[in-house]
């Protein structure tokens, strides 16, 4: 049974609060759209933060096998807010946090592929140009939907939506994954000219316009985007002048070393915008000679900044191996949470 194509009304029990939700949409996202702050990180039924309990209605769970709605969750009716569409009008008790209330409503738009370009062996630039207007803060990503492929894939936007720009783009750096269903599509099918609809703005991990502390960006592999967004957003922000920039890449080997000619191309390098670069595996690979830093990222961070990285605003993005190491290694430096910003890759 599917819902049948009109809006329903969910009621956030102990609270007169209410929101509508369109067909097609779910529940955490129609919450956002709304203003509503309701938790979540990932949007792709990775994470787990989404959870929200059903106290009164019906609902259809679109991907059942979902990695973060376990047995227990189901017994509980508790559910993804992500993975999850009312079939009527629906009562849930989900405790809203300020944190993630939005700073800009999502939005579902068209998005029409216009351009692709390598940046290295396996990450490319894939830009689209959308049919309507969709604001958005330096790091934050959107869910695109790639035909053929069942749910919707996060990707993180790489410029920054300042400006008039008229119609609105977006950018989109991608590293294509073995037999990975979505990036398949975006590299092997989805032809210039090609729509698709798109998501978004969502993400916590965007640029703190008014913080004035140096900044350190680590990105991880396909952690690329987010952090040339932020980059780009510290750039162009008045407010931020003088503040200085580190930005640090990891990779595994040198051929997957990116992202300083986008730095290059900012006004401000090589006086307070600087790009370092570490690699995993010492043995270089037959193309790329290498005379950088080895090691992974969270240990070359703590070499080059030690202590200083108490008095920065960190933000990182990559896969979750690479986070879980990040976040010990500044827990055991004593770097305040606060100053801590990052979306992991699932
Ligand atoms: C917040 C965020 C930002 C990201 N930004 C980037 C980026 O800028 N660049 C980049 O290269 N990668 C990024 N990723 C990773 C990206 O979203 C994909 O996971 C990756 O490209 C692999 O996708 P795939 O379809 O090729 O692989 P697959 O292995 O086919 O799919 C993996 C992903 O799809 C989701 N998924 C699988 N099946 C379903 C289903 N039935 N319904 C719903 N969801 C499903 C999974 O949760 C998982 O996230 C980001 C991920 C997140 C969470
Ligand atoms: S936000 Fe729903 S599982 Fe991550």
């Amino acid at each position: 049974m599917h819902s049948d194509g009109h809006a329903h009304r969910i009621t956030l029990a102990a609270s007169d609060q209410t929101y509508e939700c369109e067909a097609g949409d779910v529940m955490l996202r129609s919450a956002l759209r709304a203003g509503i702050a309701f938790p979540y990180e990932c949007n792709v039924g990775a994470c787990g933060n989404c959870k929200f309990e059903l106290i009164e209605g019906d609902v259809d769970v679109a991907w059942p096998e979902a990695p973060g709605w376990t047995a227990k969750d189901r017994e509980r009716r508790r559910y993804l807010g992500c993975q999850t569409a009312p079939r009527g009008d629906c009562t849930i008790k989900m405790r809203p946090s300020a944190h993630y209330a939005p700073k800009h409503a999502p939005r579902r738009v068209n998005g029409t592929l216009t351009e692709r370009r390598a940046i290295t062996h396996d990450i490319e630039e894939f830009r689209f140009t959308l049919s309507g207007d969709m604001p958005f803060e330096p790091g934050q990503y959107a869910l695109l939907k790639l035909p053929g492929v069942n749910g919707q894939r996060a990707y993180s936007m790489s410029n920054i939506a300042d400006g008039i720009e008229k119609p609105r783009e977006l950018h989109f750096q991608v590293r294509r994954v073995a037999n990975g269903l979505g990036t398949g599509v975006l590299f092997d099918a989805l032809e210039i000219g090609a729509c698709i609809d798109i998501d978004g703005p969502y993400g916590m991990a965007y640029l703190r316009r008014d913080v004035k502390r140096d900044i350190l960006c680590i990105a991880g592999g396909s952690g690329l985007a987010p952090m040339i967004s932020i980059a780009r957003g510290v750039a162009a922000e008045p407010a931020l002048d003088g503040i200085k920039l580190h930005f640090l890449y990891g990779g595994r080997t040198p051929r997957d070393v990116c992202g300083r000619d986008m730095l290059e191309a900012l006004p401000g390098w090589a006086e307070r915008l600087h790009f370092q670069a570490a690699v995993s595996e010492v043995v270089p690979d037959s193309e790329t000679a290498w005379d950088g830093h080895v090691g992974f990222v969270h240990t070359v961070a703590e070499t080059l900044f030690g202590d200083n990285l108490r008095d920065m605003e960190i933000y990182f993005a990559g896969p979750p191996a690479m986070g879980t190491a990040i976040q010990r290694a500044l827990i055991a430096l004593k770097v305040p949470f606060e100053q801590v910003h990052f979306d992991q890759f699932y």
